[in-house]
């Protein structure tokens, strides 16, 4: 199940800039593109005709053509011209979705029309005054969105699965402070690993001792979106209210569901580290990625063996806490909107 009234990243700009995109968002196949116009679009992937796609039809001024039998239709959906007749029937259309164009990325609403509001959009990135240096990435899992969203709750797992790139050592983890809230949009966790041992990949680049403390501020906001601030200083710095200087990231990681199995994982880093290194260096985030395809590969195999059995049967541990606490709020939000949405049809 879905969370509708929503915005989801459908794409990043790069993605549709010269080219229509056929992506399947909640199990709706969508079609985004720009317009001779230069508007961008997103319209149902699925002529009303005869059921063709209409990425593989042509771009025109206002909208696109499809590519079967020439049926022209307007960003909104409507269709403008039926090749060989002049009457255009009300119902010659096709579903269009509300978008919101922020930073690098492509929002789109997937639910009630009515309720879309372009300020609901998360505000991202927070550092634009200091610009930090910025990129993004995208995968594709064959996992839940859910599983995503759960693996970035839940850090106990770097001392294990990211062991040779970011993680800490067992002990460093097990003896984490954590500190879990409610917020009006979701739920937020402060992590605090204090004289820890650097992570192995840290000690090449940023200029603490061996001997570190780690802080990562987790804000989930319901139900796709994850604001992460997480940074370290030498040992006994964090206490004293030092936040930079050293290793410092701002990353704000967006799961868009594609089926119930499947999704696109949106991250989008900010380097507050990177400020200090000679200008114009490129950014790509490699290694970041790279730590991700290790998530990936553990999710879309948890995923394998989740198939076809109740996860009921399978049980939580302390670590568990953020995570736990995140899918409670996001049951809250799938029943609030299946109750609104309840009532709303028995008003009509
Ligand atoms: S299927 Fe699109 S015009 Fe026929
Ligand atoms: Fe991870």
């Amino acid at each position: 199940m879905f969370v509708r009234n929503a915005w989801y990243v459908a794409a990043t700009k790069n993605e549709i800039a010269d080219q229509m995109l056929a992506r399947t968002i909640l199990n709706e196949p969508i079609v985004l593109f720009v317009n001779g116009n230069q508007e961008i679009c997103a319209l149902e992937d699925r002529c009303c005709h005869r059921g063709a796609p209409l990425s593989l039809g042509n771009i025109t001024e206002t909208g696109v053509r499809c590519g079967y039998h020439g049926m022209a239709f307007d960003r909104s959906g409507k269709c403008v011209e039926i090749p060989g007749q002049t009457t255009i029937p009300a119902r010659a259309k096709v579903k269009s979705y509300p978008l919101v164009v922020k930073g690098d990325y492509v929002w789109i609403w997937m639910g009630d029309p009515e309720k879309a509001d372009p300020a609901d959009v998360i505000d991202y990135p927070p550092d634009d005054q200091v610009n930090w240096p910025r990129a993004n990435d995208m995968l594709h899992l064959k996992a839940s969105y859910v599983m995503v969203l759960e693996n970035l709750m839940d850090l106990s797992h770097l001392s294990y699965l990211h062991r040779t790139s970011i993680g800490s050592s067992e002990t460093d983890s097990a003896n984490a402070s954590m500190d879990v809230k409610r917020t009006p949009t979701g739920m937020k966790f402060l992590r605090v690993m204090r004289n820890a041992d650097a992570p192995k990949n840290w000690l090449k680049r940023y200029p603490t001792g061996n001997k570190v403390d780690r802080w990562s501020d987790f804000d989930y906001i319901a139900p796709n979106s994850i604001k992460q601030f997480s940074g370290g200083v030498n040992a006994g710095d964090y206490d004293a209210g030092v936040r930079d200087g050293s290793h410092l990231v701002r990353t704000l990681h967006t799961v868009t569901p594609e089926t119930e199995k499947t999704c696109f994982y949106f991250f989008n880093k900010a380097d507050g580290y990177a400020k200090f290194e000679a200008p114009g260096k490129p950014r790509t985030w490699a290694s970041t990625s790279d730590v991700f395809k290790e998530d990936q590969h553990m999710l879309e195999q948890q995923q394998l063996r989740l198939n076809n059995f109740d996860v009921k049967n399978l049980m939580d541990i302390n670590t568990d806490v953020a995570r736990v606490q995140m899918i409670r709020v996001l049951k809250e939000r799938l029943q609030l909107e299946q109750e609104t949405t309840g009532q709303a049809s028995q008003k009509t």
